[in-house]
């Protein structure tokens, strides 16, 4: 049971990963301006309406309105009379943007709820550890760091959204997300019901380590092509996607020139996998994700970020991430408990 919940927690996860990655490709990051309701509601508004000031309407403390493109919240639960009074309002001083489009909104919602749910999945996670207890202390207490982690990572959303979606931010929202990914793949490797050995040279293991890491440096470096995407959006306008990357920094030539070292150290594991018959099949999964990844790169940059490019780009490099992780552990030996065998 406890294995089928840590199951449920990377896809649920996961399926975060894929509803943020549609926010970005939406624009949609600001379409609930506060945090974690959504204009002051639980079930976000569906009409501009909602959020105009009107006589004779009812506000509960903590909705918003937009007036003169400023975010009003109510300062209490109260009846509106014939005229906008000041004293029933506090402007909303976390950022000033005020704009409502009811698909930002509503995706940006979808998106929160997904993050709940993944929440609440791992919650279920953690509590299905503590049949674990006797048989591993490391279990329960991974099961309630990966809790805690994503309540950082939540916390962690909000202060992206209270930033105005600043980069650096975004950056540790990516990074932590993939710490996530790392501690639940941990369990999930660590929980299997068969033992299975496979005799893998140091070396290889060691080749696996370092395509893991640059597939986190390139990760990092991706977020911050990222941000250069975004500013010249800013500048050129959302529909001139050709000229997004019509003059790109040092980021995305090194960005770029790095998937080819990505490429060749992943062809060199998945051909010594083959050689000496290691046996790691997820190796060859990890070989096409790399090629896929670097195909909906070339897409973004050479025909002009096709439709879906960006999320893609951005989903299977936390699968690859995820293989790649996976295989690590598979490959490296001392953390083989033989407990696991018993029981789980
Ligand atoms: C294995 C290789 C690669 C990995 C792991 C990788 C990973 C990433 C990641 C994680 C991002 C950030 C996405 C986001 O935050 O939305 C990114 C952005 C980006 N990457 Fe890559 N990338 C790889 C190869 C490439 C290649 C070969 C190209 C182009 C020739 C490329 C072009 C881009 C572009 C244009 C962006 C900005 C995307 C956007 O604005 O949404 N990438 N990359």
């Amino acid at each position: 049971m406890y294995r089928k919940w840590v199951k449920i927690a990377l896809v649920a996860v996961y399926l975060v990963i894929i509803a943020g990655a549609m926010v970005r490709m939406t624009g949609s990051g600001m379409g609930c301006p506060d945090w974690p309701k959504c204009f002051g509601y639980y079930i976000p508004p569906t009409e501009i309406t909602e959020l105009e000031w009107q006589p004779q309407r009812t506000f509960k403390k903590g909705q918003v309105i937009i007036k003169d493109e400023t975010l009003q919240v109510a300062a209490k639960d109260f009846t509106t009379g014939e005229s906008f009074s000041e004293e029933n309002w506090n402007l909303y001083t976390k950022h000033d943007y005020a704009i409502f489009n009811v698909w930002h909104t509503w995706i940006e919602y979808v998106n929160r709820l997904f993050g709940a749910l993944s929440g609440l999945a791992v919650f279920i996670m953690a509590l299905f550890s503590f049949s674990q207890w006797k048989y591993s202390k490391r279990i329960v207490l991974l099961s309630w760091l990966s809790v805690f982690l994503l309540g950082f990572q939540a916390w962690l959303g909000a202060t992206v959204v209270y930033s105005v979606l600043s980069p650096l931010k975004i950056t540790v929202h990516m990074v932590m997300a993939l710490v996530i990914l790392a501690v639940l793949l941990y369990l999930l490797y660590y929980s299997r019901p068969k033992l299975r050995t496979f005799s893998i040279s140091r070396g290889y293991t060691n080749l696996l380590i370092f395509a893991l890491l640059l597939t986190v440096a390139q990760v990092v470096l991706g977020t911050q092509v990222r941000e250069f995407v975004d500013e010249q959006v800013a500048i050129v306008g959302d529909q001139a996607k050709s000229l997004w990357l019509d003059n790109p920094d040092l980021y995305f030539y090194i960005h770029r020139s790095f998937s080819i070292v990505i490429f060749l150290v992943n062809l060199a594991l998945w051909f010594f996998n083959k050689k000496h018959s290691y046996g790691l099949n997820k190796i060859n999964m990890v070989f096409f994700l790399v090629i896929l990844e670097a195909a909906t790169g070339i897409a973004m940059y050479y025909f002009d970020f096709p439709f879906l490019s960006q999320p893609l780009h951005l989903v299977i490099a936390s699968l690859l991430f995820g293989y790649q992780f996976y295989v690590v552990l598979q490959a490296w030996k001392r953390h083989r408990p033989d407990f696991i065998t018993r029981q789980v």
